[in-house]
């Protein structure tokens, strides 16, 4: 799935209706190849587990420099002034989700929404091709005024039944795309890491805070 929109006014008219945006093509594949091959140098020491099983290293932004390139990303951070009060890029981290035969995995375990604020900007950074297979990020469009609605249990998370009884199978969008995509997404709409059925995901999450 590919947006044919790149203006700044055209990303921000789709984030405040949709409640996130694709941006394909956003770093080359090159650029892609390089930020990887940092990433993949980091030592296992400095990642902690995630909710969902995945890996995290909290302040890549501190260690990589095509990490910290991506906190300081002039065009996102524009948008993000534009979207709300939560505009502050307070740290990148590099997440890693890997196939286990062993377990389930993903990233974010679960359905959830990450405050219940009145918005919360994540830019995303595919640094691998995302397929169906390997741990897409999926979201429900347009569903801000639903989670007021749901019920949540520990961590915010939300039970997959109440997301089968309360939402449109058709709002629910399936963020596969190719490595350089970048995704701005307002984490107070619910969302979830899917879980990994083959290979490995790699990303940079720039967190925004007010
Ligand atoms: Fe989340």
């Amino acid at each position: 799935m590919v947006l044919e929109m790149n203006t700044k006014e055209n990303i921000l008219n789709h984030l405040r209706e949709y409640g996130f945006v694709i941006i394909p093509e956003y770093w080359s594949s090159e650029k892609c190849k390089q930020a990887l091959s940092e990433f993949k140098k980091l030592p296992q020491q400095a990642f902690e587990g995630g909710q969902g099983g995945d890996l995290r290293c909290q302040h890549s932004n501190r260690y990589l420099s095509s990490s910290n390139e991506f906190l300081n990303d002039t065009f996102i951070q524009d948008i993000a002034d534009n979207y709300s009060l939560c505009n502050r890029a307070d740290r990148v981290v590099a997440g890693i989700v890997k196939y286990n035969p062993d377990r389930q995995t993903d990233s974010g375990g679960g359905w959830h929404v990450d405050s219940e604020s009145d918005a919360q900007l994540k830019s995303f950074m595919y640094l691998t091709d995302v397929t169906s297979e390997n741990g897409p990020f999926v979201f429900v469009q347009k569903s801000r005024d639903l989670v007021n609605k749901l019920e949540k249990h520990s961590n915010l998370r939300i039970s997959e039944e109440l997301v089968r009884e309360h939402v449109n199978p058709e709002d629910v969008i399936e963020m596969t795309a190719p490595a350089g995509t970048c995704i701005l997404a307002d984490s107070t709409y619910l969302h979830r890491g899917k879980q990994i059925e083959s290979g490995i995901r790699y990303t940079y999450t720039t967190y925004f805070y007010e």
